[in-house]
């Protein structure tokens, strides 16, 4: 594995170095040891998250949602290496092409509800985890998600894209609609979804 430098935003939990992996484009996902932590502690946390990142983005991949396939995990340095998804972070496509947002909106709905329909949560879904890769959305990003989703995790998994979505595009109001109705077309119980939906949103206003 031959490496770049690493970044990452300051103060993110983990850092993105670009390199190749047995001559194939990869990246390297780092969470680097956090010193304000107990080292036992910090080195269980970093492992898990690595972990649960790891089966998360393969069984979403078996489900059939694009995700980058993971080339080796190494749970003591607390690193996976993966696919480089060449391509526009969905957020950077979205504010510089708003005409494409209907197209683009299409399909993150129903990539997300081939997720849901999987029983798998992304637990972070925000337009900047997800790139625009050959006409389809690759998630990533999902070392926060479950799997095994009840309703009410699908609920919330909804509830946080609409408050990342409206509040990174607040022009794109009328495309947050036509991703929703993507999602709720390609999904088996739509009533049941929109009606959690609206029970956590009543649950945030009222508490
Ligand atoms: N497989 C990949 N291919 C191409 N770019 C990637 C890939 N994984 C990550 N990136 C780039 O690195 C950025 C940060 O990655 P990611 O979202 O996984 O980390 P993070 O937000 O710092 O993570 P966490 O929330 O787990 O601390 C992404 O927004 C994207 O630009
Ligand atoms: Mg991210």
């Amino acid at each position: 594995m031959v490496l770049d430098e690493a970044t990452g935003p300051q103060g993110a939990e983990a850092l993105i170095a670009d390199g190749d992996y047995l001559g194939r484009e990869a990246v390297v996902k780092i969470r680097p040891p956090k010193g304000y932590r107990l080292p036992v502690l910090d080195s269980s946390i970093r492992a898990s998250r690595t972990r649960n990142e790891a089966r998360i983005m393969h069984e979403a991949r078996a489900a059939g949602v694009r995700t980058p396939c993971i080339y080796d995990i190494d749970l003591k340095e607390c690193t996976i290496t993966m696919e480089r998804i060449s391509g526009d972070l969905v957020k950077n496509h979205l504010d510089s092409h708003p005409e494409d947002a209907p197209r683009v909106c299409r399909m993150i709905g129903e990539t997300i509800a081939r997720m849901h329909t999987a029983r798998i949560c992304h637990g972070d879904l925000t337009t900047s985890n997800m790139i625009l890769h050959d006409d389809s959305i690759c998630l990533i990003d999902l070392s926060m998600g479950c799997t095994k989703a009840e309703m009410e995790d699908i609920g919330v998994d909804l509830r946080l894209l609409e408050r990342a979505f409206t509040s990174a595009h607040t022009e794109l109001e009328e495309s947050f609609g036509v991703l929703m109705d993507s999602y709720y077309s390609h999904v088996d119980n739509p009533a049941a979804i929109r009606r959690k939906l609206d029970d956590i949103r009543n649950r945030g206003r009222y508490t």
